[in-house]
């Protein structure tokens, strides 16, 4: 059966359950109506023809037309049940009101969905203006739990990844946030230093200050390797529009409150992988990564 075809037949059956609790509602009303005409027939008769407890007065009424208003107000209480608050707040008008908004939220979602990618367009084609054939590295040591940093410093020393950080980078763009290069004494020399801020006053001692990462490639754009070296903030910007990842998983964890991103296996394939054990100069077991974005 098609999956229109299941909708439209639940919708009868709900269609058909309503129609037959009206029908129990109306009937039940009705017969409130029929017992509560005879009984206070009935009372009036106890009490103005056969007289049994005419003499119970309340408020200059008898006791008999206290009951017949009383029981009226219930009835009318009622009838107002199942024709007017049942038909606005009863399990159709729920459900009805539940399908609408549904509907409601799926168009907007739509239209986001639109938006999305029609401005996923525009920052595409806005961003031709650095070099396409530039191979964008992202270079990077991560823990076990992703954590890269702490109270803005790195948290371990490991002098092999040191020495392959320097080689890989050595004579090209290295580009970082604000606070990475902050957490260093000094810009990296014999390398361009490029570093993203929104601070248009922001100054420093041999580096190019950009205020996005896309100005940051564009200086680099002559550069056949330019590197993102961190920290977090900019490793989560750079992620879509990296080609490689230099990672350096150290085998440990640690405390720490800057994290490299998720690395999604279905958009990046690793291609090279170089393990190396703790020994006197390294604390923690770690392994050089190289993973590639899938074409
Ligand atoms: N293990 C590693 O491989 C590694 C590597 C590098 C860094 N780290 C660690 O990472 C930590 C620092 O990382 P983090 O995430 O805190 O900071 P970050 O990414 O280094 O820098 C963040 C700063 O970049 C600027 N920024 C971010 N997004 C921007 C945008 N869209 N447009 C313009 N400017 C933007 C802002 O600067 P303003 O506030 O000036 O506007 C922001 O405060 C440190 O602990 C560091 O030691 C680890």
């Amino acid at each position: 059966m098609s999956k229109s075809n299941s909708k439209i037949d639940q919708e009868q059956i709900e269609f058909l359950e309503n129609a037959q609790k009206r029908i129990r509602q109306k009937k039940i009303l009705y017969n409130h109506f029929i017992f509560f005409l005879f009984i206070s027939a009935f009372l009036f008769v106890l009490d103005f023809i056969l007289n049994i407890g005419s003499d119970l007065n309340i408020y200059e009424y008898s006791w008999s037309v206290w009951v017949f208003l009383i029981w009226m107000f219930l009835f009318l209480f009622h009838t107002f049940n199942v024709f007017v608050s049942n038909k606005f707040l009863g399990d159709m008008w729920v459900k009805k009101q539940t399908r609408l908004l549904m509907e409601l939220q799926k168009h907007k979602i739509e239209k986001l969905k639109n938006d999305i990618a029609s401005e996923a367009k525009i920052i595409a084609s806005s961003e031709t203006f650095y070099n396409k054939s530039s191979l964008i590295t992202i270079i990077a040591a991560a823990d076990e739990n992703n954590v890269i940093g702490n109270d803005n410093k790195l948290i371990w020393h490991l002098s092999d990844d040191l020495k392959n950080f320097k080689n890989l980078t050595k004579d090209h763009h290295v580009i970082m946030g604000r606070k990475t290069f902050e957490s260093m004494p000094k810009a990296l020399p014999n390398r361009t230093n490029v570093v993203i801020t929104r601070n248009k006053n922001y100054v420093g001692e041999n580096i190019i200050v950009v205020s996005s990462l896309n100005e940051a490639l564009e200086v680099s754009k002559n550069d056949s390797q330019p590197f993102i070296i961190g920290g977090g903030e900019i490793y989560n910007l750079a992620m879509e529009i990296a080609d490689r990842i230099e990672l350096t998983r150290v085998h440990s964890k640690f405390e720490g409150d800057t994290f490299f991103p998720f690395i999604d296996l279905n958009q990046w394939v690793e291609v090279k992988r170089d393990e190396r054990k703790k020994d006197s100069k390294h604390n923690y077991d770690f392994t050089f990564i190289r993973y590639d974005k899938k074409k």
